[in-house]
């Protein structure tokens, strides 16, 4: 039996940049998927996130249109992996689903690892993506699969989309992190994420890239929609590389207040907020102990993320329903 551990991951700050190249600083979490699997003919696996049981033979047959998700996940993963075996076994898991914690990225390369992925990191980033896009259709970027695949405990990383890399970053000594969910589960195949990648692809396009872009580029498209786009592309690029810098000289006031500028951003440039998330945002950030709040990952519901002082950081997880989570290594096989 091989134990396969996939952690979800918090993206502290860098959302709608991935999927036109830009940076990103997210952090794998103590809370993921745990695989017992072992090598078979066929694929018999379940989970007890869904009622659902993936059973298949091979070679794969085809798969219903109305299949679930889990059930297109697998059925996907064993159709790309490649060096595709069977395995049979158990996926237990500690993610919430649907709350912006990457639940179907960690899902995905937990399958692939149990189903014959590349041994290379970067590479199996890529074919993750290659299967969530195809199982839901939603045009996902890189950002959740190089967190979950590069985590480094204690550490956050800093993604570079356009390269496809993610490098360990220094986390500000004795804060917090606290991910408060708003409720409101979704799944993106039902949101407008598509809209807005295709819209930011436009703006940054309008700009003539993204590399050596500024905000004058943006600013000066005239389109309204588009101008907005291309403004939270630069403003929260900038603002990843700003929070690198606090964090390194441990100035967890400028990490808070440059988490809420991007929840701004994202809520007025961006547009992938909800009420729920703002006044969460907004209650969050009154509170002693806390530095700054901001949604986290696609939005449209799912998670807000908070950087509090260390000390506060069980009590403002206990009082607004969420929990403390801990930068924590990437993927692995026992
Ligand atoms: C989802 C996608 C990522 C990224 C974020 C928003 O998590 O899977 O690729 O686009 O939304 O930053």
């Amino acid at each position: 039996m091989t134990t396969i551990i996939v952690p979800g991951r918090v993206n502290l700050i860098g959302d709608h940049t991935d999927y036109v190249g830009g940076l990103a600083m997210p952090c794998a979490i103590d809370l993921g998927i745990t695989a017992e699997v072992e090598p078979s003919d066929g694929i018999d696996l379940t989970t007890d996130a869904t009622a659902e049981h993936g059973s298949f033979t091979l070679p794969l047959g085809e798969l219903p249109d109305d299949s679930p998700t889990w059930i297109r996940l697998v059925h996907t993963t064993a159709r790309l992996a490649p060096n595709m075996h069977g395995a049979t076994g158990r996926f237990t898991t500690t993610l919430p689903i649907g709350a912006g914690l990457s639940s179907s990225a960690a899902c995905t390369i937990a399958l692939a690892l149990a189903l014959g992925a590349p041994d290379d990191k970067r590479e199996l980033v890529l074919l993750a993506q290659a299967i969530e896009q195809q199982a839901t259709g939603v045009p996902c970027g890189v950002l959740d699969q190089l967190a979950i695949v590069f985590g480094e405990a204690g550490h956050a990383l800093i993604v570079d989309a356009a390269a496809v890399e993610a490098r360990p970053t220094h986390i500000c000594d004795g804060v917090g992190i606290v991910v408060v969910p708003s409720g409101s589960h979704r799944a993106l195949s039902e949101t407008p994420y598509a809209e807005r990648r295709a819209q930011a692809e436009q703006a940054v396009r309008e700009m003539g890239g993204l590399a050596g872009a500024a905000l004058t580029d943006a600013l000066s498209i005239p389109e309204p929609v588009l101008r907005r786009r291309a403004r939270h592309v630069i403003t929260e690029n900038a603002r990843v590389l700003a929070m690198a810098t606090a964090f390194t000289s441990n100035d967890a006031r400028a990490a808070g207040q440059l988490l809420l500028e991007s929840h701004a951003s994202l809520k007025n440039d961006a547009e992938v907020s909800t009420k729920g998330l703002d006044q969460l945002v907004d209650a969050l950030s009154s509170r002693p102990g806390v530095f700054g709040a901001r949604l986290t990952g696609a939005g449209f519901g799912g998670s807000v993320v908070v950087l509090t002082e260390g000390d506060a950081a069980h009590d403002i997880a206990q009082t607004f329903g969420g929990r403390v989570v801990s930068p924590s290594a990437g993927a692995r096989v026992l």
